[in-house]
């Protein structure tokens, strides 16, 4: 039987090659928000990786609210251009579409790198100033955020259409929102972090009504040709937090803003907030949000060719999208391909590479 993984998929006006992707993972390496040389080679050779769309690491609105001094931003004209830099260069060397996840980090915005600990910034290490839903910090040691007021949403809104239109011009296919991990849209989301007692808080209705507004903002400036989406949160982990009810909820409200798909991770509200360790852990619940009939795609612990074969074949999500087995083996597209009796189209410098050229073939040159 065809394999369904490597056969294509349409996200609203984007056609991709198969239903692999390359989930965004930071890299806590730009300046100033500005992608540097090491984005051309992590994201030139993702493009050549075989998956079908590689969406660029949290690539946040504002300055304020990148995770890291080393987080990406698309803020400036400066973070514009070197954006573009690295996604021409990407498209002369592999043929992956591309895409980007637009962020704001909220109250989990101004901390060290991973390297450097992962905890909040210190004085002296050029902190910033957080804002959230609420008044509540992400844990114990972390920086109390300042309760949004109407000119803070404005402000988030309009730089996410701002971020949007760059991108658009930089030329990418896709736009993802991130929506999830504990990060602005998904504090707005969670009762855990949001305790607002305005038309922002209370009823599911209302945490949802500022993400809701982010996407119809991006929507209003992404023309169709452009697939858009977002990150959203198919559990907290946590009781009195999100459940896969309220993913199902937040995809029905996205679609309705005109969003094409939705991929479903988890986690990220509270450090207390234990994420399963099994594989396909966010599997069922993507099943769960497909069945309303939006593209989704399943992401968390995909390991396998055949693991990520079963997931689309039996129909729990369209697509899967894979982090740190990609990073450990860049070719992990090329080889589920031979795992699953298919082949992939390889760049012509490596042609020579396809295992049906290697017996007895000649190496020459
Ligand atoms: C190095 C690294 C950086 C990450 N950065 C992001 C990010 O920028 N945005 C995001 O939504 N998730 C990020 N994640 C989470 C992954 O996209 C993914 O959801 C998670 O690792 C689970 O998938 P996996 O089991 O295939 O690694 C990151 C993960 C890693 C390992």
């Amino acid at each position: 039987m065809p394999s369904i993984l490597f056969s294509p998929i349409r996200l609203g006006g984007v056609e991709l090659e198969n239903r692999i992707v390359v989930a965004p993972m930071c890299q806590y390496s730009a300046a100033d928000g500005c992608a540097m040389d090491w984005h051309l080679a992590h994201l030139g050779m993702l493009a050549n990786s075989g998956a079908g769309l590689v969406i660029v690491e949290a690539t946040h609105v504002e300055r304020h609210g990148r995770i890291t001094h080393g987080c990406m931003g698309l803020y400036s004209d400066e973070s514009e251009a070197a954006l573009k830099r690295i996604i021409d260069f990407c498209r002369r060397a592999g043929r992956a579409k591309l895409g980007i996840q637009l962020a704001h980090a909220g109250r989990k915005a101004s901390v060290q790198r991973p390297w450097e600990g992962g905890g909040p910034l210190k004085p002296g290490q050029d902190p910033w100033p957080t804002i959230g839903p609420s008044a509540l910090p992400f844990g114990p040691g972390w920086p109390t955020p300042r309760e949004m007021v109407a000119d803070d949403f404005a402000c988030v809104r309009s730089a996410f259409a701002t971020a949007a239109q760059r991108a658009v011009r930089i030329g990418f296919d896709a736009i993802e929102l991130h929506m999830a991990h504990g990060y602005l849209a998904h504090s707005f989301m969670s009762p855990i972090s949001n305790q607002r007692t305005d038309q922002y808080g209370g009823s599911a209705e209302n945490r949802i009504r500022f993400p809701r507004e982010i996407a119809e903002a991006v929507r209003q400036v992404v023309p169709h040709t452009i697939a858009l989406g977002a990150r959203i949160t198919g559990s907290d982990w946590l009781d009195g937090g999100l459940t896969a009810a309220d993913a199902v909820f937040c995809a029905k409200t996205l679609k309705a803003a005109g969003l094409d798909y939705v991929d479903i991770s988890s986690g990220g509200i509270s450090p207390e907030a234990r994420t399963p360790t099994t594989l396909g852990y966010n599997v069922d619940i993507a099943e769960q949000v497909r069945a309303i009939g939006i593209a989704t795609r399943a992401v968390g612990l995909i390991v396998t060719a055949q693991q990520a074969e079963a997931i689309v074949s039996e129909g729990k999500a369209d697509m899967v999208a894979l982090a740190r087995a990609i990073l450990d083996d860049p070719h992990w597209a090329w080889h589920a391909a031979r795992t699953l009796g298919t082949d992939i189209k390889r760049p012509k410098q490596y042609l020579r590479s396809a295992p049906s050229l290697w017996p007895g073939a000649a190496m020459v040159g």
